[in-house]
């Protein structure tokens, strides 16, 4: 039940030495797979690290954040702006049956195709299409009683931290300049079951009606 996952998801940092296995990982890559994108674009790649030391390349990556280190595998979710490329896009249309009138008119569309705009709206919108994946990730993780904790804080093209670092670090991962480390997902089981604290907005501070704050 998905609100059972909403519900009960929390980030988790502490892991057990308890191995998650690899059909659990694939079971989470394949939520995060089938998640919906801007015209079914999917500008993402996921690259599975379980390997020690390069866990320990991440952790320093993430300013040292010891769950990247201590995890039993860490998903990388890569930003692919090359998804945007008018032959890749263009290919994907087709798979899902668009015809070639429909294709021309969204690849020529300011408002459909950001990379007709700049790097930077191109990266915006990799970045929105992202969070969906990571978020179903995420409660498919919960799903199976597997913890987790989305990595933003990582040395990137985004927070312009540590620029030789995470050269190297996209280097290790087999990234290029089109494929940005947006945020790593964290996975193992949780040391010592802690409670759930929802620590949130109050409803009526974020949702209103018609009109912002305006009462729902
Ligand atoms: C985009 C994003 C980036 C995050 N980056 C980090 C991070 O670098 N380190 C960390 O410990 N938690 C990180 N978090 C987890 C948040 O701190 C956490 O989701 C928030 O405090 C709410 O707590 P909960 O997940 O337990 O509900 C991140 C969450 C999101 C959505």
């Amino acid at each position: 039940m998905v609100l059972n996952a909403i519900t009960n998801r929390k980030s988790v940092r502490l892991y057990s030495d308890r191995i998650v296995s690899d059909e659990d990982i694939k079971s989470i890559l394949n939520c995060g797979v089938m998640a919906p994108s801007w015209v079914n674009v999917q500008p993402w790649q996921f690259i599975v690290v379980k390997n020690q030391d390069h866990k320990e390349i991440l952790s320093q990556a993430a300013g040292g954040q010891k769950q990247v280190s201590n995890a039993s595998a860490v998903i990388c979710c890569v930003a692919d702006m090359s998804a945007w490329e008018a032959d890749k896009f263009a290919k994907i249309m087709e798979k899902q049956g668009r015809n070639s009138q429909t294709i021309e008119y969204i690849l020529s569309s300011t408002m459909l195709n950001p990379s007709l705009l700049g790097e930077y709206e191109t990266l915006l919108r990799t970045v929105e299409q992202m969070s969906y994946a990571i978020g179903y990730m995420t409660l498919r993780a919960e799903e199976l009683g597997i913890g987790c904790c989305i990595i933003g804080a990582v040395a990137n093209e985004l927070t312009l931290k540590d620029k030789n670092g995470f050269a190297s670090v996209k280097e290790m991962l087999g990234l290029n300049d089109k494929q940005v480390l947006l945020s790593m997902l964290t996975l193992g089981y949780e040391k010592e079951i802690m409670p759930v604290r929802k620590s949130r907005k109050e409803f009526d501070e974020v949702v209103s009606l018609e009109k912002l704050g305006s009462k729902f």
